[in-house]
């Protein structure tokens, strides 16, 4: 009941519809409910006393009333459709946006296949029986009730006879549900894996086919392909036996009624109008019985698929306050970080304990560290993209929570480890960073992170074509562009997570050079893997486990930091090995 509420509101804009389509379901039933009268009293009054001109003219009313009915249900039909599809337009607009807010941590939570499986599969589902449901569930017990009124009227005792199939029936109907619906769960569930296999595997077809694990993916979708195959026969088995089941006793509540009928009949309690119009109502009674059982297995199909959209829905952004008020200027490139501590959630250990750090602004910091060492993590925390568990960061004085979420992240930019283009040109690449940016000011921003050339050589310039991912660029060639993408956003503070590992070192140097000329006071941080990149700024933190095992210059680090001796050890040995 609670989720019907629920699901009321995603009705928005199509509510006319979802009355509609009731209402006329009624005039449909009135239509139908009444033409067995209409026949039986053709046959009593019209047939068996040849009054022809009675049989024409209730045959006149009948045609008029069938046309209706058609209309009726014609429209009611359209008008479920509308509103069926209406609710799944609604939700999946909805859903996607949910998505858009959520968090990194949000998103950890949820995989991304089942995400997809939720906008596409499980709003299908539901939407699809919302169009039923809106009909018929006002349609079957509407038509029962009023077929059995109408059978009663005709002939009361006649009626016990199915009155007493009845129970019977209902009986069947509940054994299915009891066994079915549990079926039908476990069914949507393998659906939900065999779509994050395909997910899973698609993404990452490259790496399968470098392993030459082809053969082995193959075995493995074809194992629960066959096992969603098993489950779906075994629901739909359940459904093979009931419905004969049903059928059955539907034939021996019409045989006894005929039985039975045609004994009063012959002792000239019945006539054989009132008989056929009984059984046309028995055929509706019965038929409703049968439809009110298939909503209800439709309706627990639907009910777990709401619940998995709901479950996205209901996730509360951690952010809420932050995306619409707060600080919105950042004043000055200054970070603070006050004894910080970070788990990720679901994780028992922190991955961050005790940060204190201060960066002036303009400075250029280094991270360094083993992989693992929360480098990453850490630099994470400053637009926020995922919070403190416990102490406080502050940029330019202001504590990062007091800001607007969305200002932050334009004066706070990150280029991410792993990063990614969307498909699109170039230009339309770059404008993510900044909608309004002009050619000129892209050409700029793609000269300082050197990749002006690779782009301007092709042809096409900035109009070049990028494939989904970026998969037409090499790996260096991507980070430059996402560094440029970066830069339009002007920011005042700048974070390169590993962004030039792929550069060769004096790209990456000139990369440097050009970024201190376009803005001096830019605040960079800057995570690296080689020592050499990072020599000459002016601060260096060396990250250990998810501590901090020292901070200073090159040379400071050099005198007294065991990690940062033993790393530069390595690289100096790798350097004179190669
Ligand atoms: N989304 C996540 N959920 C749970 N744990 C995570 C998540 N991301 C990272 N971790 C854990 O946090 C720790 C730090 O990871 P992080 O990515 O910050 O390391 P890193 O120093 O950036 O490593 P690298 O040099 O390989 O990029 C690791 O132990 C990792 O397993
Ligand atoms: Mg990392």
């Amino acid at each position: 009941m609670c989720m019907l509420r629920k699901t009321a509101k995603y009705y928005k804009g199509f509510m006319l519809f979802v009355i509609l389509t009731p209402l006329l379901m009624i005039l449909e039933v009135i239509s139908d409910v009444i033409i067995p009268t209409l026949m039986g009293n053709t046959i009593n009054e019209g047939v068996l006393t040849g009054r022809i001109d009675l049989v024409y003219k209730n045959g006149i009313y009948m045609i008029i009333i069938a046309v209706l009915a058609f209309l009726f249900g014609g429209i009611s039909t359209y008008c479920g459709a509308k509103a069926g599809q209406g609710l799944g337009k609604n939700l999946r607009l909805a859903l996607f946006e949910k998505i858009q807010t959520f968090s990194f941590a949000s998103l950890d939570k949820f995989e991304v296949s089942s995400l997809i499986t939720r906008l596409t599969n499980d709003i299908e589902i539901v939407s699809n029986v919302a169009r039923m449901a809106l009909r018929i569930t006002i349609r079957a017990p509407f038509m029962f009730i009023s077929a059995t009124i109408m059978a009663i009227r005709i002939n009361t005792r006649l009626s016990m006879v199915f009155l007493i199939a009845l129970p019977v029936m209902m009986f069947g109907i509940m054994l299915t549900m009891k066994f079915g619906i549990p079926k039908f769960r476990k069914f949507q569930a393998k659906i939900d894996r065999i779509n994050a296999r395909t997910q899973e595997n698609l993404t990452g077809i490259r790496v399968v086919k470098a392993f030459c694990r082809e053969e082995f993916e193959k075995e493995k979708f074809a194992g629960q392909n066959q096992d969603l195959v098993k489950t779906a026969l075994d629901a739909l088995n359940l459904m093979i036996i009931i419905m004969p089941f049903m059928m059955l006793i539907m034939y021996a509540v019409i045989v006894a009624v005929l039985w039975f009928g045609g004994n009063f009949m012959l002792q000239g309690g019945m006539l054989a109008g009132d008989l056929f119009s009984f059984i046309l109502y028995v055929g509706q009674i019965l038929t409703s019985i049968m439809n009110i059982a298939m909503i209800l297995m439709n309706f627990s199909r639907a009910k777990a698929s709401l619940e998995r959209i709901f479950e996205v829905l209901e996730t509360e952004s951690e952010f809420v306050e932050s995306i619409k008020q707060g600080v919105s200027e950042v004043a000055n490139g200054e970070i603070n970080f006050n004894n910080v501590s970070f788990k990720y959630p679901g994780n028992q250990h922190f991955s961050l304990q005790n940060i204190n750090l201060n960066i002036p602004s303009g400075s250029t910091v280094a991270l360094i560290g083993s992989t693992g060492s929360a480098k990453s993590t850490l630099v994470h925390l400053i637009p926020r993209l995922y919070d403190v568990f416990e102490g406080e960061i502050s940029i330019g004085g202001v504590p990062i929570k007091d800001y607007r979420i969305a200002s932050l992240r334009d004066q706070v930019a990150i280029v991410l480890q792993e990063n990614t283009l969307f498909s699109g040109t170039i230009r339309s690449n770059m404008k993510w960073g900044n909608p309004q940016a002009s050619d000129q000011e892209i050409i700029r921003a793609l000269e300082i992170s050197q990749a002006a050339d690779f782009v301007l050589n092709r042809p096409e310039g900035l109009s070049a074509k990028v494939e989904r991912g970026g998969a037409n660029f090499s790996g260096g060639q991507k980070q430059r562009l996402c560094i440029a993408r970066t830069l339009l956003k002007n920011p005042k503070i700048m974070i390169f997570d590993d962004s030039t590992s792929a550069v060769d070192m004096s790209t990456e140097a000139k990369i440097r050079v050009e970024l201190n000329k376009f803005n001096p006071d830019l605040t960079k941080i800057i995570i690296a893997q080689r020592i050499s990149s990072i020599q000459n700024v002016d601060q260096i933190i060396v990250l250990d486990n998810g501590r901090i095992s020292g901070i200073g210059t090159h040379a400071e680090l050099l005198e007294d930091n065991r990690i940062y001796q033993e790393i530069y050890e390595s690289q100096q040995k790798g350097m004179a090995a190669g």
